[in-house]
């Protein structure tokens, strides 16, 4: 199928969900009735989104935030509230009827918010090839867009052309936990059902490393759907387009701290949990960036950590006895690999199967923001048919 068969079949689709005000999508977390006091409800009502990109306090006041598909505007509206009167927001969509809601909207918004004249942008144009300068823009935020686009690699080189050095995006999407089949792709239907284009996390997840992204980490995650024995899951990740390296580095030894025995970070370094390594000023600068900075020690000269120090992170499972019940574990970043102490490698984007004890262990809090856990099992696993092993046979 063309790409513009495929987004048209989408533009029209949300032309009419927007005319006639239907329920469509996912799933989302806004709090209506908080946005209800200061969005009107024809804007709630078409609100299509999978996550909550713009609720997630990373809005700064004065900056300016970039919303992909703006759709009725709700994203765009919430990040007007928090970028304040001096910051800037700009909707882009490629659907008129969803454009012209947006814009009759926005004075009222406006009003609500106490600000004198709306500080949003709407404009037409696609995620793709979009209508905003080079290096303009502070935080990029999408909701349940990215998957309608036929051509993500461009929408993802898009991104880093429009952000400034330091700027970062929070998205959420919907991905599937393995490639989508040629008979749902070929549909051009379920396009517009946020299906056929979803990417699997590992795609996804390349494509904006391809794009130049670091630091690309989960944060948030819902199970959606399970279609044909296919996992739809709404992910928000967050990704920062990294400043150059500074010439004058001021760490050159990182020592990762755990919970993981061993990382690969996603400039391809290796490191062992305790152990110093040498760094150049391109690692310090990835490993400063927030979802590395809490779990490694930067110094000047190289400092070892012993599991008595108190930095050591280490989540051991349990002696009970090893029940598959068809949990998948999802590695959803920043590392690219990452083992845990029971030398299970994990790979990003890639589920791969765990039992009761490792889900156990990877639902402590320290591991939690690191996988996405789907169960491919549903109903039909009973504990006695599926133990593996006692507590002290170390099965796996
Ligand atoms: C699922 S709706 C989400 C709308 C909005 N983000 C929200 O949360 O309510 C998808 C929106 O993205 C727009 N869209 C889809 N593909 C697009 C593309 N390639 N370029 C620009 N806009 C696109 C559609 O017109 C529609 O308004």
């Amino acid at each position: 199928m063309q790409n513009e068969t495929i987004t048209q079949a989408v533009s029209e689709r949300y032309a009419k969900a927007v005319t006639t005000g239907e329920e469509m999508c996912c799933p989302t977390g806004y709090n209506h009735e908080e946005l209800g006091k200061f969005i009107p409800e024809a804007v709630l009502k078409v609100s299509y989104g999978c996550g909550t990109p713009v609720g997630l306090t990373t809005v700064q006041p004065g900056e300016t935030v970039l919303d992909i598909g703006s759709g009725g505007g709700i994203d765009c509206f919430e990040a007007s509230r928090r970028v304040g009167p001096t910051g800037q927001v700009i909707g882009i969509d490629m659907t008129d009827e969803m454009l012209a809601l947006a814009r009759s909207q926005a004075p009222i918004v406006a009003t609500n918010l106490g600000y004198t004249t709306s500080n949003v942008d709407f404009r037409k144009g696609f995620a793709d090839a979009m209508p905003v300068e080079d290096h303009c823009v502070d935080l990029i935020v999408s909701n349940c867009v990215i998957n309608l686009a036929p051509d993500k690699l461009n929408v993802f080189s898009e991104m880093y052309r429009v952000l400034k050095p330091g700027g970062r995006f929070t998205i959420s999407d919907i991905v599937a936990d393995q490639p989508i089949p040629n008979y749902m792709i070929h549909d051009k239907e379920k396009w517009g059902d946020c299906l056929s284009g979803a990417l699997t996390l590992g795609d996804y997840w390349g494509g904006l490393r391809q794009a130049g992204f670091g630091g690309i980490h989960q944060v948030g995650f819902i199970p959606w759907r399970v279609i044909d024995g296919i996992h739809f899951l709404s992910l928000t990740l967050t990704g920062y387009k990294l400043p150059s390296a500074s010439a004058q580095s001021t760490a050159h030894y990182a020592t990762f701290t755990g919970p993981f025995s061993r990382v690969t970070d996603e400039q391809g370094h290796t490191f062992t949990r305790g152990i110093p390594q040498a760094i150049d000023a391109t690692t310090e600068q990835l490993l400063l960036s927030a979802p590395y900075r809490e779990y490694f020690v930067l110094t000047d000269s190289p400092i070892a950590l012993t599991r008595e120090d108190p930095r050591w992170i280490s989540i051991r499972p349990e002696s009970v006895p090893c029940v598959w019940e068809g949990h998948f574990a999802l590695l959803t970043g920043p590392f690219v690999e990452a083992c845990d102490d029971d030398d299970h490698t994990f790979t990003c984007g890639h589920p791969m199967e765990i039992c009761s004890k490792t889900l156990d262990v990877l639902r402590n809090e320290v591991y939690r923001p690191y996988f996405a856990i789907i169960n491919r099992a549903g109903e039909t696993v009973t504990p006695q048919a599926t133990t593996s092993c006692g507590p002290t046979d170390g099965c796996c």
